[in-house]
Order: structure tokens, then C-alpha cells, then sequence
């Protein structure tokens, strides 16, 4: 579970941080596209590289479904008589809701793909470049589709928020200073991812960028 998370959590991060590329330019943002397909070559044929990477991904996905399904399971057979009385609040907002959670962001890539690479449901299609299909994709009349994407990303923020604090278990943490520690250093991150992401669709609806 952690380490296929370790491994999202830095892609999460390089595509936050590859995304404010659009504040420097619209064509600089196309440029980035670009060179990502160029990553590797010549010794890769073009675009090899991504579709390694793309492969990693789908693997590291896949594995972090696995081993939450495993762990679920695992934790039934450890209790298969229910709690006569389990209180409703147990842990945390974001501890609560890993499961659907993870369902939800899973339904947001998938559309994310069609819109932003494929550009099959962006207005701009799939013929367009990467910027002109950010700009038309959050213009101000598709708001819905941004209000999509900022619930997204505010689930994103939430399963970051657990994850990181529960691998921090994971990796022996267990002092009450220590907790206190890895909940600020989880909701830091969580904090900074979500804003990353969100300034760009906040900075095509209020006309900053496009
Ligand atoms: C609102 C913020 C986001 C923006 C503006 C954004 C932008 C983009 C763009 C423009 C692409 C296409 C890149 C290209 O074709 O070169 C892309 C691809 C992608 N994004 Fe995002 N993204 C955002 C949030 C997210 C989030 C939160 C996730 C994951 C939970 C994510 C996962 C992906 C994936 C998996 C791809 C496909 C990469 C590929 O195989 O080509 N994105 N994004």
C-alpha cells in the first residue's frame, strides 16, 4: 500500500508542478507537452518513455487496489463476529472515506484522460495542443466540469491527507509527538498539492490564463 503510494504521490506532485507551467505560457505549456514525449531519445523511439511511465503508473494503481482489497479482507477475518456496538465516528473524515474516495478519483482520471489528453469530451478536440485544451476546457461556461475537477482534487487532497499520515505508521512511527508530527507534515502537503492543482482551472475561469 505504501509503497505503490509513494510512487502516486510523486506523480501527483511532478504533474502539479509541470501543470503552473501554464502560467509561464501557453506555448511554453505545449513545449513541456512536447518534452515529455522527447524524454529518452534518441536511445528511446519517441514517446516510449511516457508510455513506460504510463505503464508504471497503471501498475502502481493497480497494486494500491490490491493491497487495499488484501487488507480489507484481512481485517474481516481478524473480527467475522460485527461489533454490537460500533460508534458511528471512528477516525477521521479523510480515514473514513479512503475507499469511495479512491473509487471517485479513479471515475475522475479516467474522464480527466478523455478531456485533457485524448480531448474527446473537451470542446478544443483531439487534434488541439495541450493549452488550448486547458483554456477551452475550464472556460467559464463549462463550470460544471470545473466544479468536477475541484471536487476531484479536493478528494485527491483528503486520501493524500490519510495516506501519508498512515504510511508514516507504516514506517515505525508511533510516539504522540510523532503523530502530532506526521498529522501537520500530511495536511502541509495535502494543502499545497490541492492549491497547485486548483490555481490553474481557478486561473482559466477568472481569464489570469487564456
Ligand atoms: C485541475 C488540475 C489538473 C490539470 C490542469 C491537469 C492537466 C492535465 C493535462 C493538460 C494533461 C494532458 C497532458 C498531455 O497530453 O501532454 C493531463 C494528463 C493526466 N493527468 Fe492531469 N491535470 C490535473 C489534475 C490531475 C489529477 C488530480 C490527477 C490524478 C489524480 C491527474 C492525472 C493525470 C493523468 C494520469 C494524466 C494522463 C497522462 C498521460 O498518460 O498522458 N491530473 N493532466
Amino acid at each position: 500500500m505504501a509503497v505503490s503510494g509513494a510512487l502516486l504521490v510523486l506523480f501527483l506532485f511532478a504533474h502539479a508542478a509541470g501543470n503552473l507551467k501554464i502560467f509561464v505560457g501557453e506555448t511554453d505549456f505545449d513545449h513541456y507537452a512536447e518534452w515529455l514525449r522527447e524524454l529518452g531519445t534518441p536511445l528511446l523511439p519517441h514517446a516510449w518513455f511516457l508510455w513506460i511511465q504510463r505503464v508504471g503508473l497503471l501498475v502502481a494503481i493497480g497494486l494500491h487496489i490490491w493491497a487495499a482489497a488484501a487488507l480489507t479482507i484481512r481485517a474481516r477475518k481478524a473480527r467475522p463476529v460485527k461489533y454490537a456496538h460500533r460508534p458511528k465516528v471512528q477516525g477521521s473524515y479523510a480515514a473514513r472515506t479512503m475507499r469511495w474516495g479512491g473509487v471517485i478519483i479513479v471515475l475522475f482520471v479516467i474522464w480527466h484522460i478523455l478531456d485533457l489528453t485524448l480531448g474527446t469530451v473537451n470542446p478544443a478536440g483531439g487534434d488541439s495542443v495541450p493549452s488550448a485544451r486547458v483554456v477551452e476546457g475550464f472556460a467559464p461556461d463549462r463550470w460544471y466540469v470545473t466544479l468536477f475537477y475541484v471536487l476531484a482534487v479536493v478528494a485527491v487532497g483528503f486520501h493524500l491527507r490519510h495516506g501519508i499520515w498512515s504510511a508514516a505508521r507504516t514506517m515505525g512511527q508511533q510516539t504522540i509527538k510523532g503523530e502530532r508530527r506526521a498529522k501537520a507534515i500530511a495536511l502541509t502537503l495535502s494543502v499545497i498539492l490541492v492549491a497547485m492543482y486548483l490555481s490553474v482551472p481557478i486561473a482559466v475561469m477568472t481569464g489570469l490564463v487564456g
